[in-house]
């Protein structure tokens, strides 16, 4: 086991972890954090996107231990006071939610690019969500509730 230092959604964490846990592990079952979904676990789908230090990233791929100091966003901390995120707020009034299991990730990759890059092109929010699979394949509707939410 080994002790690390990190922070989700604006909270202090220091916990035990094996090294070889990942951090889509650690999120859902440590934490229960479990907005983060599990998919394919190997990097494809985009289901688990989190964002670490700015960054849109797959937790399925990371361990656990490689978090350590850092700031992680989950889908559970996006949004203030009790309202929703705007993209959340676009996702709704697009019916960009289907099935909703790609949303949590799909929302997280969007949320990095418009903290990067507030107001993208539409070539930018479709490579920014490239590796987001929607099994109902709601792309457009996806890309339109990016659109407004960086009006
Ligand atoms: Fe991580 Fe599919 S579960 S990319």
């Amino acid at each position: 086991m080994m002790l690390i230092q990190f922070k989700v959604n604006g909270k202090s964490y220091s916990i035990d972890v094996c090294p070889t846990m990942r951090l889509l592990d650690l999120l859902r079952d440590e934490l229960g954090l479990t907005g983060t979904k599990e998919g394919c676990a190997e990097g494809e789908c985009g289901a688990c996107t989190v964002i670490i230090d700015g960054e849109a990233v797959n937790s399925c791929l990371v361990l656990a231990s490689q978090v350590r100091g850092k700031e992680i966003i989950t889908v559970e901390g996006l949004g203030e006071d009790g309202k929703l995120d705007i993209l959340q707020q676009k996702f709704l009034e697009h019916s960009a939610v289907e099935c909703g299991f790609c949303t949590p990730g799909m929302l997280m990759s969007a949320k990095a690019l418009l903290m990067k890059n507030p107001h993208p092109t539409e070539e930018e929010i479709r490579l920014a969500i490239a590796g987001n699979l929607c099994r109902c394949s709601g792309y457009s509707q996806i890309v339109a509730a990016v659109k407004d939410a960086a009006k």
